[in-house]
């Protein structure tokens, strides 16, 4: 599943014993500006041969060495001359598989914790004593023939492991995550003085690299990209148009489900600052149509999908000669795209996107990339800050966030209060620690209030924020009590048609980010 980047660029390849750890490790290692990949810990010793890494680091992960179907490792790949640093289960893996003991000690460790070196090391520079995060329950208890514990703690007595003539290291506790304050320095002796690697991963060759491999797949032919508002398919396209300038066309479906301001954004960005032909849709008025009625929310999602997809077909019809179609995939979806969990959110998610068959040939300049390097491309190429660092927003927009059947009227009222959700989360420096801040309208229910002398009937708005990683889980954000306060006021003040602001305060799971 390679994700064709590589090209130039010397490539470490981290070994997937556990989804999670393994993409924090490999974004620390392009963070060190070194091209990596993640591979399933099921690869062979002459498929990795074939890649030509210049080192291969195993990931932690959730097992033990000691269960039945503990996932291993092709033991051939400890011979390859590619380095290789085990990191948690995966320096256990590796002194397991070399012929040292692995024990369950009963006695785990986690969190921080004082390493201490123990003998002069390659990993770790100097020696004495450091914080390190560990996260484990079985210990290395004696390190393999030809290997030396360079440094122990408490519960550990073979902390870190070390085989320079192999060049096969092991470190029990966790240099990816920020509470192991050296942690990166440790991986940068490993890609540098161990590996040897280049740091050529950088924003510039990045560009370059995709822009080249862009003309190279389109050469003289016509491309269209639809953009949707967001990040991703913003900065797809700007990379495309830098790539193959006028051969680009853009298609922005004004769905009428927007937020406040974004369409007239969008165009602006694309069609005056880039220069970028953008074919501009005005749907909204079938898009009103449609969802005319419509209350269930798959039905709602499913109307807005086929209507979304129609209309970006039509556009297209009118570019016959186009032969390529540019999608915004980031790597994560590579990588994830194989798990079964994976393909069963997609399906609920794609609303809003645009199937892989409609007979183009697909361009996906961001297929190698993170989403912290999606935005740092972004801001390389001259996108404003509000689309760069712009929170996820669902396809079907706003018409999920009115719980009920959508109306123009509706939409105003969600819009605006929207936009102070935004505004007061922006103000308060909390936008881009915050995954995602917006307001829901509770469309059928009405409740009754008082303002001023008058008696009032009229809908409550849901304030909904979350922190997450990567909107698989979430938790409710602990917004400060001011920062309530001003929303409160402010909707119920600004907004007609708005008598009470509630706020959320489900984490996901039980609750899904969004309300539809
Ligand atoms: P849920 O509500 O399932 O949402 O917790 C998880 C994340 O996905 C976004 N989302 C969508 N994105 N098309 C999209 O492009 C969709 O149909 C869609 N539905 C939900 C949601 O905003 C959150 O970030």
């Amino acid at each position: 599943m390679s994700a064709e980047a590589a090209g130039d660029f010397d490539t470490v390849l981290v070994v997937d014993f556990g989804a999670q750890y393994a993409q924090l490790i490999a974004r620390r290692v392009r963070e060190a500006h070194v091209y990596s990949e993640i591979v399933p810990h099921t690869i062979t010793a002459a498929e990795i041969a074939a890649r030509r890494p210049v080192g291969v680091i195993l990931s932690g992960g959730p097992k033990s060495v000691h269960v039945e179907r503990a996932p291993l490792l092709d033991p051939a790949i400890y011979d390859l001359p590619a380095p290789v640093l085990g990191i948690c289960y995966g320096a256990q893996l590796l002194a397991h598989q070399l012929g040292g003991e692995v024990a369950r000690t009963g006695r785990g460790e986690y969190g921080r914790t004082a390493l201490e070196a123990t003998a002069p090391s390659q990993l770790l520079g100097v020696g004495g004593s450091q914080p390190v995060w560990m996260s484990h329950f079985d210990s290395i208890v004696s390190p393999p023939e030809g290997f030396t514990a360079t440094a122990r703690t408490s519960e550990a007595p073979v902390a870190v492991l070390e085989a320079p003539e192999r060049a096969i290291y092991g470190v029990q506790f966790h240099p990816e995550v920020v509470h192991t304050p050296r942690g990166q320095e440790l991986l940068k002796s490993f890609l540098y003085d161990v590996c040897g690697a280049r740091p050529t991963w950088t924003m510039t060759s990045i560009i370059e690299s995709q822009v080249e491999a862009v003309r190279g797949q389109v050469g003289r032919e016509r491309v269209i990209c639809g953009l949707s508002g967001g990040v991703d398919s913003a900065v797809a396209a700007a990379l495309v148009h830098k790539a193959v300038g006028a051969q680009l066309t853009c298609v922005y479906i004004d769905t009428g489900l927007m937020r406040e301001g974004e369409s007239d954004q969008v165009v602006e960005t694309f069609r005056r600052h880039h220069g970028i032909e953008l074919i501009h849709v005005r749907a909204a008025e079938r898009f009103f149509e449609r969802l005319a009625g419509v209350v269930d929310p798959e039905e709602k999602r499913k109307a807005i999908g086929e209507r979304f997809i129609r209309e970006f077909e039509v556009a297209a019809q009118g570019l016959e000669d186009a032969r390529f179609l540019v999608q915004g995939t980031l790597y994560p979806d590579v990588i994830e795209s194989g798990t079964p969990d994976a393909a069963r959110i997609k399906s609920h998610h794609n609303v809003g996107g645009l199937p892989d068959d409609l007979g183009f040939e697909l361009v996906e300049p961001l297929r190698a990339l993170f989403k912290d390097e999606v935005r740092k491309v972004g801001e390389e190429l001259g996108l404003p800050e509000e689309i760069v660092w712009r929170q996820p927003f669902p396809g079907p927009g706003l018409g999920v966030r009115i719980i009920g059947e959508v109306t123009q009227e509706r939409l105003t009222i969600l819009r605006q209060a929207d936009a102070i959700v935004r505004e007061e989360v922006k103000a308060a420096g909390l936008e881009r620690e915050i995954w995602q801040a917006f307001a829901v309208l509770a469309a059928d229910v009405r409740s009754v209030g008082v303002m001023g002398d008058e008696r009032t009937y009229a809908h409550p708005v849901i304030v909904r924020a979350v922190s997450s990683d990567d909107a698989m889980t979430a938790d409710w954000a602990r917004l400060p009590y001011d920062l309530l306060e001003r929303l409160s006021s402010r909707i119920i003040n600004e907004v007609a048609g708005v008598n009470r602001v509630a706020y959320d305060i489900t984490s996901k799971p039980p609750g899904t980010i969004e309300w539809e």
